[in-house]
Formats: structure tokens, sequence, C-alpha cells
């Protein structure tokens, strides 16, 4: 079982499993396309979680989809894992839900982004997809983004806007090479561009003329990896939702989760579940 997060695990399950429903409802009167259903961090099927909620142990994101039966269903339900075993668990999980449609690979999520969009591409207009890469960390490459550029995709995408990349980025500004080729994948932009994005340099001259030069972290780092993060999907996706922001115990912004597509209705739908699940953030009303 995968044993993560807290409430936040929750709301961004429900905003997903509310919005595939949207999506479904909306294609049950178009039968001619095939849709797929490709969750790219597919855990174990359950989720142990820290929290308020009374439950500790909740269905994940897949069994949730997988559960859906109305208006219709997907015609493929296609899910990744890397841990082998995690997979494993899944699959015996979705075995008992449904039989038919269902394929957990245990491999990379970058590839298989990939390859999903080599699909959709090989397919021509019949296939869509509603994608959902829910990564802990900084696992997915911008590369893996980029290559669904103009595809009939809806992501879902879980950005680690308060965590990995906010801590890489030092206060001091001395950033390893390591950490450095892992923001640039990550953003999908040059070490250049990453500094003038997150720190401005200030020379001061003292008495005797010494020069030095102060180096300062921009102090809404969050907000900025959100803002690049954001700008960088918009050069793939036509419309991005509003994010929804997934917050520690302590309010601490850890995640922002939004929905990039082409289609503006369906960030139009995107942005009404976001705003009444921030409407009832903890509250229980929002089913
Ligand atoms: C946040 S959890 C996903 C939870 C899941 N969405 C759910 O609702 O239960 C992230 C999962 O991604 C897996 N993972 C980590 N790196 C991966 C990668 N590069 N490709 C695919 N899966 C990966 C981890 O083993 C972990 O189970």
């Amino acid at each position: 079982m995968n044993k993560f997060g807290g409430i936040w695990t929750f709301e961004k399950i429900k905003i997903l499993e509310k919005y595939a429903k949207a999506y479904l409802e909306i294609m049950k009167d178009r039968p001619y396309w095939k849709l797929i259903y490709f969750d790219g961090f597919a855990g174990s099927g359950d989720i142990e979680i820290d929290g308020v909620l009374d439950e500790k142990i909740i269905h994940g994101a897949a069994k949730k989809i997988v559960s859906i039966q109305e208006p219709r269903l997907f015609d493929i339900y296609y899910f990744v894992e890397l841990n082998k075993k995690k997979a494993e668990s899944l699959t015996k999980s979705l075995e008992q839900v449904r039989k038919g449609g269902v394929y957990v690979v245990s491999e990379d999520c970058n590839k298989k982004l990939n390859d999903l969009a080599a699909f959709l591409k090989s397919k021509g207009k019949t296939h869509k997809a509603l994608a959902f890469v829910d990564p802990c960390g900084m696992e997915v490459n911008w590369s893996s983004i980029e290559c669904l550029k103009d595809l009939p995709v809806d992501l879902w995408i879980l950005v680690p806007t308060g965590l990995g990349p906010n801590r890489m980025l030092t206060r001091t500004g001395k950033i390893s090479d390591s950490w450095f080729s892992k923001l640039e994948s990550f953003f999908g932009i040059n070490r250049k561009l990453i500094i003038s994005n997150f720190y401005t340099f200030n020379e001061t001259i003292d008495l005797f003329g010494a020069r030095e030069v102060q180096v300062s972290k921009n102090v809404k780092a969050v907000e900025k990896i959100k803002q690049l993060y954001t700008n960088k999907i918009k050069e793939v996706f036509k419309f991005v939702s509003d994010p929804y922001e997934l917050e520690n115990s302590t309010h601490c912004i850890m995640y922002h989760f939004f929905l990039a597509s082409n289609n503006k209705t369906a960030v139009s739908i995107a942005n009404d579940i976001i705003k009444k699940a921030k409407n009832d953030k903890y509250g229980t009303d929002f089913n």
C-alpha cells in the first residue's frame, strides 16, 4: 500500500473523480471517440493517509476511476507505476473491479507519456485521452509534457511547487551542477533563465571601493515556480485552469494541481470543480 499524504491526497482524488465523471457525461453522446484514461503515477490501489479524515485508508485514484460505471466507460485504462510490487498490487486490486480494457505497466512515466503521444498521433482524430500525472516530486521531465502538444489530451498535473524545485533553488544561489540539471529538465529552460527568474544581484561598493555582490532569492519563489510552470504549460496547451493549492497541516503550499487542455469547455468545467473544492476545503460537502 502507498503510505503518504494527508487531506490534500483526498482532495486531489475528489477533484479528478468529479472531472472524470463530467468528461464521461460529455463523451456519452460522442461514441465515435475512443477514450483512453492514462495514469502516469498510479500507485498500488489503496492509500494510507495522515490527517483529519476518519478514514485512514482510501481508494487511490486508479480504483476510483475504474469504478465509474455511468454514463460511459473509458475504452482503455492505462496505468503506469514504476515500482514493480506496487504495480502487481494495483493489477490485483483493479482486477476485482473490472476485467477488460485495463492495463498496468511497470515503467517510467516519462517514457509512457511519449508512447501515449505517439499512439494518439498514429490514431489521427479517433482517440481522446484524459491523463492524470501525479508525481511525489520532480520525476516528470518537461520534454514529456511538451510531447503532448496539439494532441487531444486533457491533462491533470500535480506540480511540486513548494517541494523539490523550491529547495533546489537555494537561498544563497549556490546550486550544484546535478541540481541545475534536474531543474533544467523539470522546467525545460536553461540555467541562465532559471537564475534570472529566481534571483536578483545587487552590487555594493564599500567606503574603500571593495565591490560585493549580494544574491537574493525571490521571496515569493513558490508563486514564481507556479507562474513559470503554468507559462510553460501554456506553450503546449491552449487553456489552463486555475490551480488548486495543496497545503500541508501548517498551511504551507506543497503542490499546485491544475488541468491543461486544448478545449475551453474542459477548462471551464475544471474551474467550477476547483472553485467548489476551494470553498469547501475542509468541509464534507464536496462530494
Ligand atoms: C503520489 S504516488 C501516486 C498515487 C496515486 N495517484 C494514487 O492515487 O494512489 C506516486 C507513485 O508514483 C510512483 N513513481 C515514482 N516515480 C515514477 C516514475 N518515474 N514513473 C512511474 N511511476 C513512478 C511511486 O512508486 C508512487 O507509487
